[in-house]
This record gives structure tokens, C-alpha cells and sequence, in this order.
């Protein structure tokens, strides 16, 4: 069965009654309407099914009943191959705070490409960017980078681990993550990312659901726990803390809506470490787009080590693990027992003068900016939803409609959301020039209008409420 056969056949089952049931009962014309206003990317879907499983080599892209192949972009605007113009609403996955090819950003990478785009030896580059990522992050005093936010977890556990075994006989390997929670393609965290309700267990001792085929199992490595619950997570701790290496958390749950967690949830996982000697890691490959200084500024709770990932590359492949020096300095050349780290292209200049440039738009001021629009589009999503069975949550700059009428609060409450329904209805806004993830989730960066944000709402309304 093709791809587009088989997203058919699940519109043909689907639940066409209630609320929900409106949208998906128009599937069929909102689907043919895709399909007639894209038949460029219908013929390069083709072409791409030749050459990669399925017709993908990014799962994030997946969407049916083909992905949208897009041309060129700048500012807010992308340019798709049938010559349609979008306005971006994801900036490839909250990663181009800026916009599209923003002069600042192209003027440095249009400075650096005739010098050379890597060699075997570092540069000046990568110092102002390490420097500039450092001043956010309080506590943080050393940093390495890394290619990509997977990257930089898979190293941060490492990290983590040679830490915790350093003078114990018995291993302290165990990494606990939360349910919900996606940490990118480390084996070791692709656990109850977003399993099936069905699966998952008791609340207060989650059932590890492996995301993806291929893992290797959970003994000595992982253990999952709800998020936001602070009593079930000092329990365990309190019972296991000799078994643990870090608690790894995502201060702003992308899955369970892009939601901040309780100050209290964080607090406890604060105080758990500093009890047991335990390495708090906050995962904030996303998350460092909601202020200055990440979630741990806005919130005022410094973990151990700190993730990045996304923004601070400028539109480029990245990743970095910050945070104390006494963990990352396992990785000092004349260390014993030290933490490995390579990678060909880590601190590469390209990146480095490109997530300069964007950092340094970045100020204070910016990402005031950035959350203001992002509130006023929380707002009017949130009026046109009231009294639909529909949550509208976020932080910052960031959006999401979660389609049950289920307040959120942790995964369990965002896996009651009609997927279908998300997916139809973020298609049918891609039908009116609007590009969301089909799980709808949504960002604006500088680029961003108030009229963008004015048309998105406008057409939300069409589609939510018809
Ligand atoms: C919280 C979080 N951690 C890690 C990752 C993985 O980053 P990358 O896609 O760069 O590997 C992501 C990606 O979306 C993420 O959202």
C-alpha cells in the first residue's frame, strides 16, 4: 500500500460523528483540494518514494497524503516547486527565529563561505558563539558542540554517567525521562515519547512503550515517569537515587503541548539532585527560544547540564551540551577516565558566524517582541476556540491546538487528542497559504506580522468553526 493509500484507508475509518467529526467528514475534499493545488510536490513525492523508505529521510515531514516540497524562502514566506507562496508558521521545526534567510544571517555566512566552510582546527568563531550561549545560561561555565540536538542529549547522558560512576563500584547509569517527553534519536530516550493510551500502564509507574523499533531494552539505562508530578517523581527518587545518573527534562513539553511545566515539578527535580548528588540535565533544544536565557531564566532554576540545539546554529545543523564545569571537564584531554566527544563538523564556522549573527538579534527586547505576538496569537486561537472542545496552549513565541477537551496537563491528557482532526485541519490551513505541523503546532519569529497572525486566525476560524 503507498502512503496515500493508506492515510485514505485511515480516513475511511475514521470517526466522522461530534465536533471533530464535521472537519474529518470533509477529508476527502480538503485532501483533493491539497492534491490539486500541489501537483509538483505530487511528482517529487513520487520520486522520493524511489530513493527513500516510504518517501521520507525526515520523519518530522511526514504528512499526508504527501509533504509540500518547498522552492526558496525569505522572511515569513516560503515559495513551494507549483510556485505557492506560505507563510511560515514553523520555520523549520522553531529553529529560524528570524525568518528566512534574514540579511544579518546571510551577510555572515556570505563573509565566511569564501574563507572555507570547515577545517581540521578551530576557530574564532566558535569562541564568540560559546561565549555568547554562556553569558544566557546562569550557572553554565563550559560548552561543546555538537551537530544536532539528538547529539547533544545522546552526549549529555554520557556526560552524566561518567560523572555519577566516578568512585561507586556499582553502576549509577539509569537515566530518568518523563512520559511524553521527546528527547530526538538517541536510543537511550526513545522511550514513551508519545506511546498509545492503551499501552502506557499506571499513572505513577509508566509502562516504558518503546517509540521505535530497534531498541535495545531499559535495564540500567532508563526509567519513564509522569510529567509534572512531583510526589511521584520524589518517590522514586528517594527509592532508587543509587541507581540514577540524571533526571532529564524538558522544560517545555513540545508533545503535551508545548506546555511549561509546574514551577513545582521543576523545584523537585532540583532539589532531588542536589540531594542525591544527581545530574540535572534540562533537555532545551526548543525550549531556549522561549526567553533570553531559556525556560531555566524564565523560570529561575539552573540544571546541571543544558541542551541546545535549533536556534543557536542560525539555519544550520547543531547541537551543544552546557552547563558545570566539573562534569563537562571529564572531556579535558589530561582527564583519566575522560568523557569522548568527536565529530567532523562540531563548532563548524559556518554555523558558528550564522548562530552568532542570530544570536545577536537576539536581545532582550527581540524576544519580548517574540512573546507578545506569540500571546496575541495564543489569544485569538483561544477565542475562536471557546466552547469547542479544543485546549490552545504554549510559551513564548510558541503555539499549539490540542483537539480534546481535556485540560493538559501531562501526556496522558494530550494523548486524548483527536491526531486526525489536528492533522485535517492543520492540511486545510496549508490549503489557504499556512504552513503548521500536521499536529498543529505553531511558532512566529521576527519576521512574523500582526496581519499574518490576523490571516492565520481568520482562516483557524473558517476551518474550526464551519
Ligand atoms: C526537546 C528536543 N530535544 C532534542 C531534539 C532533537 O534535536 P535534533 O532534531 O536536532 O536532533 C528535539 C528536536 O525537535 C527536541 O525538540
Amino acid at each position: 500500500m503507498n502512503i496515500a493509500v493508506a492515510h485514505e484507508a485511515v480516513a475511511g475509518r475514521a470517526d466522522v460523528t461530534g465536533y471533530f467529526g464535521i472537519l474529518k467528514g470533509r477529508a476527502a475534499d480538503i485532501e483533493a483540494r491539497y492534491r490539486q493545488l500541489t501537483p509538483r510536490s505530487v511528482e517529487h513525492f513520487r520520486r522520493e518514494a524511489n530513493v527513500f523508505p516510504g518517501g521520507y529521510t525526515r520523519d518530522a515531514l511526514i504528512r499526508g497524503p504527501h509533504p509540500t516540497f518547498v522552492e526558496r524562502a525569505s522572511g515569513a514566506a516560503m515559495v513551494d516547486v507549483d510556485g505557492r507562496t506560505l507563510t511560515d508558521f514553523w520555520f523549520n521545526a522553531t529553529s529560524l527565529p528570524l525568518g528566512h534567510a534574514h540579511p544579518a544571517v546571510v551577510a555572515a555566512i556570505q563573509a565566511q563561505a569564501p574563507r572555507g566552510t570547515a577545517y581540521f582546527a578551530p576557530t574564532r568563531h566558535e569562541i564568540a558563539l560559546a561565549e555568547l550561549l554562556l553569558e544566557r545560561l546562569t550557572g553554565a561555565e563550559r560548552i561543546r558542540f555538537a551537530n544536532s540536538g539528538s547529539e547533544a542529549v545522546m552526549m549529555a547522558v554520557r556526560f552524566a554517567r561518567a560523572h555519577r560512576a566516578a568512585g561507586v563500584r556499582h553502576p549509577r547509569s539509569t537515566i530518568v525521562k518523563f512520559e511524553g517527553s521527546y528527547h530526538g534519536s538517541y536510543d537511550d530516550v526513545g522511550w514513551s515519547v508519545s506511546p498509545k493510551l492503551a499501552e502506557v500502564g499506571a499513572h505513577d509507574a509508566p509502562y516504558p512503550v518503546p517509540e521505535t523499533a530497534g531498541l535495545a531494552g531499559t535495564a540500567g539505562r532508563v526509567v519513564v515517569l509522569p510529567f509534572n508530578d512531583p510526589a511521584v517523581l520524589r518517590r522514586h527518587v528517594d527509592a532508587h537515587h543509587d541507581e540514577i545518573a540524571a533526571l532529564l527534562v524538558e522544560p517545555m513539553a513540545n508533545r503535551i503541548g508545548l506546555l511549561l511545566p509546574d514551577p513545582a515539578f521543576l523545584a523537585e527535580a532540583r532539589a532531588l539532585c542536589d540531594r542525591y548528588g544527581i545530574v540535572l540535565i534540562f533537555d532545551e533544544v526548543i525550549a531556549f527560544r522561549v526567553g533570553y536565557g531559556g525556560v531555566q531564566g524564565k523560570m529561575g532554576i539552573a540544571p546541571d547540564l543544558t541542551t541546545l540545539g535549533k536556534i543557536i546554529g542560525g539555519g544550520f545543523a547543531v547541537g551543544a551540551i552546557a552547563g558545570r564545569a566539573d562534569v563537562l571537564d571529564l572531556s579535558t584531554p589530561d582527564h583519566g577516565q575522560r568523557v569522548t566527544h568527536a565529530g567532523t563538523f562540531n563548532g563548524n564556522p559556518m554555523m558558528a558566524v550564522a548562530g552568532r549573527a542570530t544570536m545577536e538579534v537576539l536581545t532582550r527586547e527581540a524576544f519580548g517582541e517574540l512573546a507578545a505576538l506569540g500571546e496575541y496569537t495564543r489569544q485569538g486561537l483561544a477565542d475562536a476556540a471557546r466552547g469547542l472542545p479544543l485546549q490552545v496552549s504554549g510559551a513564548g513565541s510558541l503555539f499549539k491546538v490540542t483537539a480534546t477537551a481535556r485540560p493538559l496537563h501531562d501526556y496522558r491528557d494530550a494523548a486524548t487528542t483527536d491526531k486526525r482532526w489536528e492533522a485535517l485541519c492543520s492540511l486545510a490551513l496549508l490549503n489557504e497559504g499556512f504552513m503548521l505541523t500536521p499536529s498543529m503546532s505553531g511558532c512566529v519569529s521576527l519576521v512574523t506580522t500582526r496581519d499574518d497572525v490576523d490571516a492565520l486566525l481568520a482562516a483557524f476560524r473558517a476551518v474550526a468553526t464551519a
